[in-house]
């Protein structure tokens, strides 16, 4: 048998300073989405989610929480782990940057940097916004505030360790020339294009006097600085030796963060003579309301009190369906509890019902061999265009096409309304919709997991060819949303 492929991808690692938001669980969907798909293509998936722990905000938050730092990031990667878990998260590794494994791949990483010449010391002056964890220059401030999180950076003069970013311009200039879907959407690829061909400085990356962060080798007076290590996580999970023969195949990360993975990253793996992840794709954000989600407004939308309600296909659906994969939307209740009812209850779940009812009736009559032609055309056109969507990373265009063929099937039910006296072709008109569900239960199924697997349990072919169905459950309870 021919080798498995493999298929690596990661989500960002999280910052503990806070528990994950709509906005966290929607990166980290993608990612599961993308697994789910690879695994169905009978790839060997890798796919790592973490959190990143070595950063100023941990210090803040664990102080704020007056709690320990070491007790403080244990409680609250622990928080994301089981998150993930009851999203129902297929990573199948979960990296917290306070690990072992990724701090003594980081003192590596540094000396083999170290040793090509890529790192030397000088003087920081400069600003620092510590919600970001970035370096800024005035030019990114706006009324010298922070234009994220509104707050003034610090002034910083410190000794500090430097990368030569800037000696790899040229290459990031041509790596973008030569890989036109190295970061998707292509919107964004050209504002990094842009950044980088207007100029590249060589980056600070320590902190001097800082006592929590990984030390720089040789030098413990200073912490690496937090990007440079947790970017790092994604080799530090599988190994430098494992990352040389298959590194990453999608990075997903949100827009705000992708300077970091394709600008500096590239640089960092091409300083250690090792390959480049193949690509990388940057959602949208989310806002409540029309404002930023964020933790002093208090309005961050908590993921898990939503899938409780809803159930966490809901979630997935919601979010995926609701803006354009790359473009920024708005999170409301009662877009929700529209898109609940009308595509889950009123669409998938009446079509799932209606038919599993019909085909309990008449199972007797539905034996399989006979489907309508125009059912089975419009299954195998729709099928199709869904496959390519997602390999375009177009997940509402995926949504909205499968629902389409959900209308379809509840228009073809109200048509024929096989459950009238004078119906003709019973058998076939209910064999079909059978049809149509269990494709569409194959479809949905790295979108909607729980529903996809509910549908599939429900139809059996016995070893004769003989289908049998059973109704499942309902699959999306109609009720009072909040
Ligand atoms: N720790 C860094 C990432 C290091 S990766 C080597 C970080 N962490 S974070 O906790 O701030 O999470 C950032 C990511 O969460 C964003 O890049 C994005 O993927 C996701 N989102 C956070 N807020 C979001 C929205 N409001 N909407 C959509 N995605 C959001 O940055």
């Amino acid at each position: 048998m021919p080798a498995q492929e493999k298929f690596y991808i990661t989500t960002p690692i999280y910052y503990v300073n806070d528990r994950p938001h709509v906005g966290h669980a929607y990166t980290t969907i993608i990612a599961d989405v993308l697994a789910r798909t690879a695994r169905m293509a009978k790839k060997e998936v890798v796919f790592l989610a973490g959190t990143d722990e070595n950063s100023q905000k941990t210090v803040d938050a664990a102080l704020k929480a007056k709690e320990e730092v070491k007790n403080y990031t244990d409680r609250l990667a622990a928080i994301w782990k089981s998150a993930w878990e009851t999203i129902g998260i297929t990573n199948t590794d979960f990296i917290r940057t306070t690990e072992e494994r990724h701090v003594k791949t980081v003192a590596e990483v540094w000396r083999r940097i170290l040793e090509k010449g890529d790192i030397y010391k000088g003087t920081y002056k400069g600003l620092y916004c510590v919600g970001c964890e970035e370096f800024k220059k005035e030019s990114d401030l706006i009324d010298g505030l922070c234009s994220e999180h509104k707050t003034k950076p610090e002034y910083i003069e410190e000794e500090n360790y430097f990368f030569k970013l800037s000696k790899y311009r040229k290459d990031l200039l041509q790596l973008y020339e030569s890989n036109p879907s190295f970061i998707i959407p292509a919107g964004r690829f050209n504002e990094v294009k842009k950044f980088v061909s207007d100029g590249l400085e060589d980056i600070s990356i320590s902190r001097e006097g800082k006592n929590w962060g990984i030390p720089v080798p040789g030098d413990p007076n200073h912490v690496i600085y937090v990007w440079f290590d947790a970017l790092i996580n994604y080799i530090s999970a599988i190994g430098i030796d494992e990352w040389e023969k298959h590194p990453a195949d999608i990075h997903v990360i949100g827009k705000n963060i992708i300077r970091f993975h394709a600008v500096i990253w590239p640089a960092m793996l091409w300083s250690l003579g090792l390959p480049l992840p193949k690509g990388i794709i940057a959602n949208g954000f989310f806002t409540v309301g029309g404002v930023k989600i964020s933790k002093s407004l208090g309005n961050a939308i908590d993921p898990l009190l939503l899938g409780e309600k809803y159930g966490f296909d809901a979630l997935r659906y919601f979010l995926l369906r609701e803006i354009p994969f790359g473009e920024d939307g708005d999170f409301s209740y009662e877009k929700f509890d529209e898109r609940y009812t009308s595509d889950l209850a009123n669409g998938l779940g009446n079509l799932s019902a209606r038919t599993f009812t019909l085909a309990e009736k008449y199972w007797f009559f539905v034996d399989g061999g006979d489907i309508d032609a125009e059912v089975q055309v419009k299954i195998d056109s729709l099928k199709k265009e869904v496959i390519y969507a997602v390999e375009q990373f177009k997940f509402h265009d995926a949504l909205t096409l499968i629902w389409e063929l959900i209308a379809f099937g509840n228009a073809y039910l109200q048509e024929k309304k096989p459950w009238a006296p004078d119906a003709i072709d019973v058998s076939r008109t209910v064999f079909s919709m059978v049809v149509l569900l269990d494709n569409v239960a194959a479809i949905i199924a790295p979108f909607l997991p729980d529903a996809s697997r509910k549908i599939a349990e429900s139809i059996v072919w016995d070893a004769s060819g003989t289908l049998r169905v059973k109704k499942p459950k309902i699959l999306f309870p109609r009720r009072d949303m909040r």
